[in-house]
Parts: C-alpha cells; structure tokens; sequence
C-alpha cells in the first residue's frame, strides 16, 4: 500500500509562546491571518515574525499599506526584539511602500512593470486603468514577486489588507472577494510563508474580503475595557492541519513587544 506523507515544517511566529501553542508556529507556504482592532498589536506580531526569521537566517518582506515603511521603523525601533542592523544593505528585512504616500503608486514607470506581470486578474468591467485595485494589486504582487526572487525572501507581511478598501466598488463584494484570492493565492504560489493583517475586529462576523476562508489560520486579537484597565485578548480561531490551543489568552505589549502573561507565571 502506498501511503503519502505530507511533512509539515513549521515556520516560527517570532513569539515563542505562540509556537508552543500551535505545534511550532505556522506551516511552512501557508498564508496566516492576525484579525484586530487599531491598536491591538498586529504590527508589531508582523514585526516579530520577520526579525525572529532574520534571526534566523530567512529573509523577510514587509508589504506596507498603510502605515509607511518609516514610520514602522520609527515605532519598533523602541522594542527591544528591533534590530536595525537587518533593515541595512544586505537587508534581511526589505520594506516596500504601497502606502497611498509611496511613491510606488505614483511611479508611471511601475505602471508598465504591471502590464508585463505574469499575473493577470481578469475582471470583467471594471476599467484597466491605474486607479482600479486590479492594477493596484497587479502591481504590488509583482513587485512582491521580483523581490521575493532577489532577496530569497521566505517570509511576508501583508500590513493590512484593508488597504484595499481604499478602492470603492460599492457593495460589488463577489469582487473584492475574487480579488483577494487571486492576490493572496498568487502569493501562496511563491512557496512563502505569510502574515496578513486584516483590520476586522473579532466582534464582527462579516468577512469584507472573505480573507478567513482564504487563510490556512486565523489568529484574533482584541481590547476589553474591564473595570477601567484595558486587557489584550487572543485567540487561534482556525489553524488547518494543526492541533492548536483553544484558549482565550491575554497578552500585553511591553518593550519586549507581544509578551503573554503565562509566560509571567513559570
Ligand atoms: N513600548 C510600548 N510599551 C507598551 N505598549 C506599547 C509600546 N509601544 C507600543 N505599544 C502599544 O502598541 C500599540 C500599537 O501596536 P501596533 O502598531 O502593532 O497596532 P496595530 O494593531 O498594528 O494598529 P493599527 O491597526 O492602527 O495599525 C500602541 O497603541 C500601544 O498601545
Ligand atoms: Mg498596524
């Protein structure tokens, strides 16, 4: 009898804790989701995940949608997991900027990088043009694509996938959601192991993307105000071929980052 044998290797989330709760951390080529309000971390578990996969010798990718690459760098230069030295040529961490500031957006000469992409999301009609998300994601996976190739880079953050919002198709969801696989299937096809934050706080069940059907795992994090002190919740909703802790836990962001209060008690 012939029995197949899928090895999973698993990729470090940058926060041990996490890793003793999910069998290692994420399997290896998958795509991860972080789920939370403003404020509650999910930056900064990007951040751990790509310094902890420098440490490690596995260049990472910073896909930045929002907040640009600076300010990031400004902010997590306080923590004490930060290290400059990896954001320096030989850089093990490479930032792109598709922040609404970057000049990425506005450079016309990426506009023909695009059309030369080898990925083509079809979508029927909606204009071709530089201000569709189309373009826009054709565009950032391509960029994505070379620098992965370049920089051997094994892993990526996506910060945040909301930025797709930025684009207005109405109520036009079936769309977006087409999209979003494309884009984040693409990715997945580049053998990488990704991180993508997505703004959707766990209290609302409506998925804008359909992004928690895509992603091999899901981890929420969310604010509580109880008797006036704000308390950090997470919990692991969904990891697919991975027996995971079931747990609500409660973390705190200190100047070590992410730190779990379990991690107090031993
Ligand atoms: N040195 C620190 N000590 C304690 N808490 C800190 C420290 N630095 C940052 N924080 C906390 O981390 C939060 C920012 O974390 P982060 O940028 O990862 O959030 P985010 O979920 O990415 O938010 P957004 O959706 O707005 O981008 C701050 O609002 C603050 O509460
Ligand atoms: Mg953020």
């Amino acid at each position: 009898m012939v029995q197949l044998l899928f090895e999973k290797v698993r990729v470090t989330t940058g926060i041990p804790y996490l890793d003793a709760l999910t069998q290692g951390g994420f399997i290896k080529g998958t795509t991860n989701l972080i789920i939370g309000p403003a404020g509650a971390g999910k930056t900064i578990c990007g951040l751990h995940f790509l310094l902890d996969g420098a440490h490690r010798n596995e260049n990472g990718l910073l896909v930045a949608m929002q907040e640009p690459p600076w300010a990031i760098r400004r902010d997590a230069s306080n923590f004490s997991f930060y290290d400059h030295n990896f954001f320096v040529e030989p850089e093990n961490v490479i930032m792109l900027d598709f922040t609404p500031s970057g000049w990425e957006l506005w450079d016309p000469d990426s506009l023909t990088y695009a059309e030369e992409s080898e990925m083509m999301i079809e979508a029927e009609g909606v204009p071709y043009d530089e201000t569709s998300l189309p373009t826009f994601l054709h565009k950032v996976f391509y960029h994505i694509s070379q620098v992965v190739e370049e920089k051997k880079i094994e892993r990526i953050v996506i910060d945040p996938l909301a930025a797709f919002r930025f684009y207005d198709y109405g109520n036009d969801f079936g769309f977006l959601r087409k999209l979003t696989t494309g884009f984040l299937s693409n990715i997945a096809a580049l053998n990488v192991t990704t991180l993508a934050i997505s703004e959707l706080s766990s209290s609302n069940s409506q998925s804008l993307f359909g992004e928690e059907y895509i992603a091999d795992s899901i981890f929420h994090l969310d604010m509580l105000s109880v008797r006036g002190e704000l308390i950090r919740i997470l919990r692991i909703s969904k990891m697919r071929g991975t027996n995971h802790s079931t747990k609500t836990l409660r973390y705190q962001i200190t100047s070590d980052g992410v730190t779990f209060l379990e991690d107090e008690d031993e």
